[in-house]
């Protein structure tokens, strides 16, 4: 799904200045189902299907073992039931529901105002879907990932909820869109998995307008010995924790201005706004 009037902030190549258009397909209240969009500019057909507009196509995107495992077949259907609902009870130590992060999340991106958001790697969409339904007709969000895995369930569980955000593959180091199309922009868990999160807040920081915010939330380097030893098996695979000091330097190199910062237990919840 992905809404038609977004296909115009849509731009793969440099050269979509004027977005995309869609070719053919089905439509409906203004949201493409399925179909192929195309860029004007260089004829290159993008298809929508499994519930989200793909602007990849061969390139995984992946930059590490952590990226390639959300590529399983399962990964999407298995992510939110074995691991999401509970993820943040056990980062913090303390009763940390889904429904309480997205509330931070979207306070601290400035949700309440409306526009359009972009969600970077929305894995199985848990703000991407929250997001839209807070927005309700003041607003759309776009939930981008590079697992084709995690989009299809993503779209499959905003469907379910009634809620009809847009989906794309495409890699949150290479936005796909326009400067200054976005006026907010969430992360959850994501800048730890990336290969370069500088780049990613870069990005971020070109396709939001000026004044747009954004909200990070993450996992801070581990305090404990235990903690540390787990922290180092899981960076083999790619995946990175931060120091408190390491954000604010990322986010204020990106152009953004550190707007709100809270830490639980090795979670953190970062606000910037853009420069
Ligand atoms: C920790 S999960 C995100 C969780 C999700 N935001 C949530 O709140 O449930 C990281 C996600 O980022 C995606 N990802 C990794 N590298 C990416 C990239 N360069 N561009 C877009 N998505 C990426 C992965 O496929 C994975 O689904």
């Amino acid at each position: 799904m992905f809404e038609k009037k977004l296909l115009q902030i849509a731009h793969p190549r440099p050269t979509d200045y004027e977005g995309l258009v869609l070719l053919e397909g089905m439509e409906e209240d203004g949201v493409i189902l399925s179909g192929r969009a195309v860029s004007p500019a260089s004829g290159e057909a993008y298809p929508v299907k499994d519930g989200y507009l793909d602007l990849l196509g061969r390139r995984s995107g992946a930059d590490n073992v952590a990226n390639l495992t959300n590529f399983l077949p399962g990964a999407g259907k298995g992510y939110e039931p074995l691991w999401r609902v509970r993820s943040l009870d056990i980062l913090t130590g303390e009763r940390f529901p889904n429904e309480r992060e997205v509330e931070i999340v979207s306070g601290l991106a400035g949700v309440e105002g409306g526009g359009v958001f972009l969600d970077l790697g929305c894995s199985a969409g848990l703000y991407t879907r929250s997001v839209a339904r807070i927005l309700r007709g003041r607003g759309s969000i776009v939930g981008i990932d590079i697992s084709p895995s995690m989009l299809k369930e993503a779209a499959r569980r905003a469907k379910r909820l009634g809620a009809s955000p847009s989906f794309a593959r495409a890699d949150a180091e290479n936005l796909p869109f326009a400067d200054e199309g976005f006026d907010g922009a969430l992360c959850g868990g994501s800048l730890n998995e990336v290969g370069d999160p500088g780049r990613v807040l870069r990005e971020t920081r070109r396709v939001l307008k000026p004044g747009g915010r954004l909200a990070v939330m993450g996992i801070l380097r581990a305090k404990t010995k235990n903690g540390l030893r787990l922290q180092k098996l899981t960076s083999a695979g790619g995946v990175r924790f931060f120091e408190e000091d390491e954000i604010r330097s990322l986010l204020s190199h990106a152009g953004f201005e550190t707007d709100g910062f809270r830490a639980f237990g090795s979670v953190f919840f970062a606000g910037g706004v853009r420069r």
